[in-house]
C-alpha cells in the first residue's frame, strides 16, 4: 500500500473507532487517589505514531493527565540501564501474578515482588534508580521521560501529594519489601519517587510517541534521539506482554497479541515492534483497572490492522 493510502486508511479507522466508542458509558474513573476522581469521563483520544515518525490522532489528544502505572515500563528500563538484567532480577521477578495491580503479595520463595508492572514490583524497581540523593534521582527520572517524550516534562504536584497522603497500601508493600531486603533504601524516599513518576504529566500524543520509541529499538521516531539502551528493549517488551495488563494480561495477549501497559489515569500504550506505537486515553476503567474504551479500541485496531504478533 502506498504511504498516502496508508495515511487515509489509518485516519479513517481512528475516526470510525472514536465515533463508535465515544458515547459508550461503561466503567468508572479511578477515585482511590482523590485528585484523579476529578477527571472528565468523556475525554477520549487515540493516537498512532509509526517508527518512521508519521502521526495519526483523533479526539482529545492534547489533554494533559498523569501517566500513572504506564510510568512503570519506563522506570524499569532505567533500572535495567543502571544495574543490568542480572542485578534487577535479584530484586524484581518477571512472573505474572494473576492478581490485581495493588495486591500485597511477594513470591513465596524468593520474597521478590512478582514483576515490575504491578505496584510492589514498580516500587522496588524505582528504589533501584541511581542518584546521589532524592533530587538527583528525580532529575534522572525526568530526563529519562524527556528522552521518550521529546520535550520537558513536569510532575503534577496536586496528584503527587494526593497520592502521597493516601497511598497507605503502597506504603505497606514498601515496608514488607524492606523487611525482606528487596528495598534497602529509605522507603519514604523510594515511595516519593514512585508517586512522582506516577504523577508525570503527559497527553495521548506523548503516550504514542513513547510506545513508538519502544517499537523503534529505543529511538524516539520524532526527535531521533536514543531514549533507552536498545539491549533492554526485549526485556521491557517481554514483561509488558506478560504482565502489563495485570489480571487481564493473558486474555489481552490471546486476543490483542501485542505488548501493552495501562494506568489508572485511563491511558493504555501498546507497542507493535518495528512498526508503531499506540496511545489511547479514556478515563473510565473496568474492574481490573484498564480503560474500557482503551481495551475495545486496541482490540479492534489489532484485528483491523492484523497487529497480533502470532
Ligand atoms: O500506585 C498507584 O496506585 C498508582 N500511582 C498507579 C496505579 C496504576 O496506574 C495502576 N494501573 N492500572
Amino acid at each position: 500500500m502506498a504511504q498516502g493510502d496508508l495515511e487515509i486508511v489509518l485516519l479513517d479507522i481512528l475516526k470510525e473507532l472514536h465515533s463508535k466508542y465515544k458515547s459508550l458509558q461503561e466503567g468508572v474513573v479511578a477515585n482511590y487517589i482523590p485528585e484523579l476522581a476529578k477527571v472528565n469521563p468523556d475525554l477520549f483520544s487515540i493516537c498512532i505514531v509509526t517508527v518512521d515518525g508519521q502521526v495519526y490522532e483523533i479526539g482529545d489528544y492534547e489533554q494533559l493527565f498523569t501517566i500513572q502505572s504506564i510510568s512503570k515500563v519506563f522506570a524499569y528500563g532505567l533500572a535495567l540501564e543502571d544495574h543490568g538484567q542480572v542485578e534487577v532480577l535479584k530484586r524484581v521477578g518477571v512472573e505474572p501474578t494473576g492478581e490485581a495491580f495493588n495486591a500485597i503479595i511477594l513470591d513465596e520463595q524468593s520474597k521478590r515482588p512478582y514483576n515490575p508492572m504491578v505496584n510492589a514490583g514498580a516500587i522496588a524497581t524505582t528504589s533501584l534508580i541511581k542518584g546521589s540523593g532524592a533530587t538527583e534521582r528525580l532529575n534522572r527520572m525526568l530526563d529519562m521521560f524527556q528522552r521518550y517524550i521529546g520535550r520537558d516534562v513536569f510532575v503534577d504536584i496536586s496528584v503527587f501529594t494526593s497520592e502521597r497522603s493516601t497511598g497507605h497500601r503502597n506504603r505497606a508493600m514498601a515496608h514488607l519489601m524492606l523487611n525482606f531486603g528487596m528495598i534497602d533504601r529509605n522507603i519514604e524516599e523510594a515511595l516519593d519517587l514512585y508517586f512522582q513518576q506516577c504523577a508525570v504529566i503527559v497527553n495521548c500524543h506523548d503516550l504514542a510517541v513513547m510506545a513508538a520509541t519502544l517499537a523503534n529499538r529505543g529511538i524516539n521516531p520524532i526527535s531521533k534521539k536514543q531514549a533507552v539502551d536498545k539491549r533492554y528493549i526485549k526485556d521491557i517488551l517481554s514483561v509488558m506482554y506478560t504482565c502489563g495488563m495485570y489480571n487481564f494480561a493473558g486474555e489481552w495477549a490471546y486476543k490483542i497479541g501485542i505488548p501493552a501497559k495501562s494506568g489508572v489515569c485511563g491511558g493504555i500504550i501498546a507497542v507493535v515492534p518495528h512498526k508503531m506505537g499506540i496511545g489511547v486515553f479514556s478515563p473510565p476503567l473496568d474492574a481490573r483497572g484498564n480503560s474500557v474504551r482503551g481495551v475495545k479500541v486496541c482490540e479492534e485496531l489489532s484485528q483491523q490492522l492484523g497487529l497480533h504478533l502470532f
